[in-house]
């Protein structure tokens, strides 16, 4: 549809009509407009599955790897295949578009939201977003990037008032945006936080440079519930104000442009977004069939296993991986998450997949008819009891598994009732006169002991067993943050003695009232073994055993959206785990399972240390491949690892007294600050081992390169192992002696090579133009400053063993 036409269509609308369009019929809808041909758009989270409309358990959805090990894989094509199953599944679930990627950069290795975000590093963010864009694109399904701009804190993301200066702003976080705008992106997503004091929904960075210097011509849609006014989000780039129904525009909007306070054409602006954002999704016109899936089942399992492999980090190997299934006779897997891993972060992200492969499954699968695969649970992982699920649970009135979800009017008459598959129910269907949700269950306890009952929730709620009160109270929320009271609420924790084999009836009620969210959930686990005798039967297996595996990592309270980690460590319990197996027997693999840095202080006294990251539904296949040599490790770190917290040049960033985050680190973002203060972590960014060795033979540059236009390094490695590999050829650049402050390097292009061993190959890493220049906050744009500049070549940002010159001649 051309821009005449949207024109056309434009003037059929009246103000009122209009205005009524730029903000969201429902949590997930825009509004229909028949007078337009225009049908409602879609919108859904993203990034790490497509979860459609609703929060639904039986409404299950592809899971793939979390962004941290998406960019890990450092492999555009695999990403923005990745890209195709999320528009496929969009297409499943009638969805227009998909909420991802969220290009926010790792700041702090605290951030909660870590694993949603991919890389510490502006260029990796960038050219990964962009592959997942256009592959998500690619299907007439629309990407939104978010959260524009410099969204750095889950702590108070709501009011936080993030301060940078001009220069950092445009070098660092708004670089992968700019990335993400050439790659044809068709929404941006204005965060809930504050810049420099102004509110993004009401932020000029909306018009200029986003709409202005970039060009964009999708729609920019508020985070949920982030509009807290009218004149001024109008005035700005803002054009689509999400969720609705809302009072902040509608109305008051029609008013504000009948006063003169905001021009029509701000409007017409909008909607003409709106329509064209429409018409590239097919929802404007004579109705169409919804487009199709494209992917069947068993490709989109496929490729998102093999993703779980070429994003996983082989940090250390002392000659142990891969495992030789020859020399194996039993293998000892240990820990909690090994046999239920964490496949995903929690928040909007979250989704339900279909099942999921714990690494236990997967080795077991690997191993069958070859070696004996013995599982030990180790110590009860911490964290809130899991939702009660089919396995524990049995709906008290058909008997069958799952729970009975239950809505109540006030005399506490039933309105509704289902059995559900999960006790984790977000979107409970609301009659009117709707008071109460219960969830009950009658428990299937197979071993005795003190449980951990939970009920997580806002509001007046009380659990009972049996008839006897465990819990009654009101429990108001401290926060406004919709990810907690919407998504991830606290549990109130209880004990109570069950009886294996005995059938007890949990009931949890929560009375719906204003402020208290949607969730309701009912969690229940086990008595854990001691944790010396957990750590004891873990000893004796791995003694016993040719080969350990153990997993180990961070739990739904560490790494969830809407609030910050509080520590590092992965606590007593797991390091003590480690160490005693990997005393017991030094061919012991450490599987972490996070989806952002972990201290590993046993780091050094392991056989080998593989980094997972939150995979997604595959897990399990995806690691076993790794472990079994079925695959190599393709995964190099998006973000520098500390040895400990303290060590990081930016860490606990939260909001000062005065609510500001101040990123005083400038452009000294993630390796650069460790490179800046001189420290060592533990595993610098880019690091990632593979399964075969390289030497790096020679890098050549041309000698003059004139600013502005993209030059190529040529690199000649050699395979000097003894299997056939991948290596990510990394350049870096540094510009001794100029007169503008620059980090001492930082990364400016990567290609990967494959090599046969023994055999060299010579790969060209392209170093785009913009690599070289700085924003000149005088001149108010781009400038390169001629001089030398030198050009690092190797395979971390801490080892690089070649160098090359070339002379910048300019200006640009
Ligand atoms: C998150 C967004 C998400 C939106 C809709 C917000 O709380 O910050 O990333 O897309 O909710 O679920």
């Amino acid at each position: 549809m051309d821009e005449d036409e949207l024109d056309r269509l434009l003037d059929k609308l009246s103000l009122r009509a209009r205005v009524r369009l730029l903000t969201g019929a429902t949590t997930w809808r825009t509004a229909a407009e028949p007078a337009a041909g225009l049908r409602e758009l879609v919108l859904s989270d993203g990034p790490a599955g497509v979860r459609g409309e609703t929060w639904d358990e039986r409404s299950t959805s592809v899971l793939l790897p979390s962004a941290s090990a998406l960019a890990a894989t450092w492999d555009e094509d695999l990403v923005a295949g990745l890209g195709g199953v999320l528009a496929s599944e969009a297409r499943r679930k009638g969805v227009d578009v998909v909420l991802a990627p969220n290009l926010d950069l790792h700041r702090d290795p605290l951030g909660g939201r870590h694993f949603e975000c991919f890389s510490e590093d502006p260029e990796l963010t960038g050219r990964t977003g962009a592959a997942l864009i256009r592959g998500i694109q690619a299907h007439g399904v629309a990407a939104a990037a978010k959260h524009y701009v410099a969204n750095s804190t889950e702590t108070d993301r709501l009011n936080a008032d993030v301060r940078v200066d001009e220069r950092a702003l445009h070098e660092v976080g708004l670089a992968p945006f700019e990335a993400a705008v050439a790659a044809g992106v068709r929404l941006v997503m204005a965060g809930y936080h504050r810049l420099n004091g102004t509110t993004m929904t009401a932020h000029d960075v909306l018009r200029d440079p986003l709409k202005e210097r970039w060009g964009f011509d999708g729609v920019v849609v508020s985070d949920w519930g982030a509009v807290r006014d009218t004149a001024d989000s109008a005035r700005s780039g803002l054009d689509l104000l999400m969720p609705g129904p809302s009072d902040e525009w509608g109305d008051k909007l029609v008013r504000a442009v009948e006063s003169g306070d905001v021009d029509e054409s701000v409007i017409e602006d909008k909607v003409r977004r709106l329509l064209r954002l429409a018409a590239r999704c097919g929802a404007l016109g004579p109705p169409e069939p919804r487009a199709r899936p494209f992917l069947g089942s068993s490709r989109t399992r496929a490729l998102a296993r093999r993703a779980v492999a070429a994003g996983a980090v082989l940090l250390a190997n002392r000659g142990v991986l891969p495992l030789a299934a020859a020399d194996l006779g039993t293998v000892a897997v240990v820990g909690a998450l090994a046999a239920r891993p964490r496949t995903q972060g929690g928040g909007s992200a979250g989704v339900f997949p279909p099942a999921e492969v714990s690494v236990l499954d997967g080795l077991r699968a690997g191993l069958r008819g070859r070696a004996r695969v013995v599982h030990v649970p180790g110590p009860a992982p911490d964290g809130p009891p899991p939702p009660l699920d089919t396995v524990l649970g049995s709906d008290p009135r058909s008997g069958e598994p799952g729970v009975l979800l239950r809505v109540l009017d006030a005399e506490g008459a039933e309105l509704h009732a289902e059995r559900r598959l999960s006790a984790r129910q977000l979107e409970p269907p609301l009659p009117p006169g709707a008071h109460t949700v219960e969830i009950s269950a009658r428990l299937r306890p197979q071993v005795s002991g003190d449980w951990r009952l939970a009920l997580a929730g806002f509001g007046r709620m009380s659990l009972c067993l049996d008839g006897d009160p465990l819990l009654d109270g009101t429990f108001p929320a401290a926060t406004a943050d919709p990810a907690v009271i919407h998504v991830n609420p606290p549990a109130q924790e209880v004990t109570a003695r069950l009886r294996a084999g005995s059938s007890p009836l949990l009931v949890a009620r929560r009375e719906l009232a204003p402020d208290t969210g949607r969730a309701t959930v009912v969690g229940a686990a086990p008595p854990g073994p001691r944790r010396d005798e957990a750590r004891a039967a873990a000893e004796r297996a791995a003694r016993s055993a040719d080969a350990v595996v153990v997993v180990v990592g961070t739990g739904e309270q560490d790494e969830a959206e809407g609030h910050d980690r509080t520590r590092l460590d992965l606590g007593e319990a797991q390091d003590a785990l480690v160490r005693t197996v990997a005393r017991a027997n030094p061919r012991t693999v450490v599987v972490v399972n996070s989806g952002g840095p972990v201290e590993l202080p046993w780091r050094d006294e392991v056989g080998a240390l593989l980094l997972a990251w939150f995979p997604g539904q595959e897990a399990g296949g995806g690691v076993a491949d790794v472990l079994l040599g079925r695959a190599e490790p393709g995964g190099r770190l998006p973000t520098t690892w500390p040895v400990a917290l303290a060590d990081a040049p930016v860490a606990r960033a939260r909001p000062d007294a005065a609510g500001q985050v101040v990123h005083d680190e400038g452009l000294h973002v993630g390796h650069r600050g460790w490179l800046r203060a001189g420290r060592t972590p533990a595993y610098w960014f880019g690091h990632g081992l593979g399964y075969t060795t390289w030497e790096f033979e020679e890098a050549r540059v041309p000698a003059a390169t004139a600013a502005g236009q993209d030059f190529t390094v040529h690199v000649r490695v050699r395979n000097t192992g003894t299997r056939a590999g991948r290596e990510v050829v990394q350049v870096y650049l540094s510009r001794p002696g100029a007169a503008v402050e620059y980090p001492l390097r930082w990364l400016a292009g990567w290609s990967a090579v494959r090599a046969e061993p023994g055999a060299t190959a010579v790969v060209a890493v392209r170093v785009p133009g913009r690599a070289l220049r700085h924003w000149d906050v005088a001149a108010g744009g781009w400038r390169t400053e001629p001089g030398p500049c030198r050009v690092l070549v190797g395979r971390s940002a801490g080892d690089l063993p070649l160098s090359c010159g070339t002379m910048v001649r300019g200006p640009e």
